[in-house]
């Protein structure tokens, strides 16, 4: 595990070999060259601890949970709940079963849209999202504003890729029911100020759901510091197993909210006339679980316990700036996202090529990258383009790394040209 050394000016270094020690994938070759991996937005790679929790799991701790009286049934059941807690103090949440274990970012979405929507929405009322949402922070509201008759409302973005809080205010009204907003965008790097649009959502009552697909693996998220009322997150994306992830809601409003999917676990007590539903966070965990990738995310909350939040951070924005402006150098290159609050990612166009001709040359170069609208058609359509080409950083990547991504769009554009 990766250790911090103080430096004579008592800066934080940031051991970067350290932790790539830890993710085995980092030490693959693509196409015959070492593995440059700039997609971590996309997903992260995930360190030995968590491959191990994961196999250890299977091998050794495998049974269904909350239903067996063995054993092995009762361990998997503290292992899962033993994972649910860690969430909890992870997000410092005030009740554990404010976390509902779900597949990902994704599902959390779609399941307050459909619950929140069937109790609330009614015709002629809001639901308020930004410009620069991923599809899945636009689509499930799309479809259940369709369902009820109410309208999606869109908070416009400037140039740069930010939003204006007096604009936020402005489009609020007495027919806004909620706003679900990104945390960090994963096609522009943009932080939105979470916390001022909770604020003033809060004086008019309208309950704010952040998206934090991209925010958990870069920095603490404190929902009760965010004071969001409910905030979705994928394990995948902060170095844990794909197919879980997590909603947390404030606990009247997860009381409030009707079930979402309907099966084994989220039952009281069934009869062919009427059920009536298991308390929180059951009632939303139809099904069996993701067991394993449960206990999976728990290791690489464990792992992320264990490094400096504020090491990672400068680490990650000397990535950032290092990218930025050495990428800047290209002529023809613009980078789409300039906000002041930018999380550690880069998304460029060049001029007069497809961003698609230069990811597959970067490939080939062993740097993986991201190209396409990465799900947010909306916004590219904003700025007038197809795609980007997306670098993204995490804590496991080097300055040599964007050497060679530079090098790497140098050779490209000299080539396609
Ligand atoms: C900002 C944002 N929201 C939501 C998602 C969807 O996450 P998932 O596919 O893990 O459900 C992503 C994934 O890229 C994302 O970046």
């Amino acid at each position: 595990m990766a250790e911090l050394v103080k430096t004579m000016k008592n800066e934080v270094a940031w051991d970067v070999q350290k932790i790539r020690a830890d993710f085995p994938i980092l030490r693959t070759e693509m196409h015959g060259k070492p593995l440059v991996f700039l997609d971590s937005a996309a997903s992260s790679q995930k360190p030995q601890v968590v491959i191990d929790a994961l196999s250890n799991y299977y091998a050794t701790q495998h049974a269904n949970v909350h239903r067996g009286v063995y054993e092995l049934s009762a361990a998997a059941t503290d292992k899962f709940e033993e994972a649910r807690s860690t969430v909890q103090r992870f997000i410092n949440a005030e009740h554990d079963h404010e976390v509902v274990f779900v597949r990902g970012t994704t599902e959390a979405i779609n399941l307050v849209a459909h619950s929140f929507g069937r109790k609330y929405l009614q015709p002629g009322d809001e639901v308020m999202i930004t410009a620069m949402e991923h599809h899945s922070n636009i689509v499930p509201w799309q479809l259940v504003c369709q369902m009820y008759g109410a309208k999606l409302v869109v908070i416009p973005i400037n140039e740069a890729g930010e939003i204006n809080l007096e604009t936020v205010k402005e489009l609020m009204n007495d027919r806004t029911k909620l706003i679900s907003i990104v945390h960090i965008s994963n096609a522009l790097g943009t932080i939105n100020p979470i916390r001022d649009i909770v604020d003033m959502a809060h004086q008019a009552d309208i309950p704010v759901l952040a998206d934090g697909a991209q925010a958990t693996a870069h920095g603490k998220v404190d929902v009760r510091d965010l004071d969001v009322d409910f905030l979705a997150f994928s394990g995948h994306k902060m170095f844990g197993p794909t197919g879980i992830g997590i909603l947390y809601g404030k606990e009247k409003w997860l009381e409030e909210l009707p079930p979402y999917q309907g099966g084994g676990e989220m039952i009281r007590k069934v009869t062919f006339e009427e059920t009536t539903y298991n308390e929180l966070p059951f009632k939303f965990e139809a099904g069996t679980p993701n067991i394993a990738g449960s206990i999976g995310l728990k290791a690489a909350i464990d792992y992320l316990d264990n490094i400096s939040v504020e090491g990672m951070q400068s680490h990650e924005e000397k990535l950032l700036e290092s990218a930025t402006t050495q990428l800047l150098e290209i002529p023809g290159v613009k980078i789409i996202g300039t906000a002041e609050e930018k999380a550690s990612l880069v998304s460029f166009v060049v001029e007069g090529i497809h961003p698609y001709d230069i990811g597959t040359l970067l490939d080939h170069q062993g740097i993986a990258v991201r190209t396409g609208h990465h799900c947010a058609e909306p916004l590219m359509d904003i700025f007038g383009i197809t795609g980007t080409i997306r670098a993204s950083f995490a804590l496991y990547n080097t300055l040599e790394e964007i050497d060679k991504l530079v090098a790497g769009v140098q050779k490209a554009v000299k080539m396609l040209s």
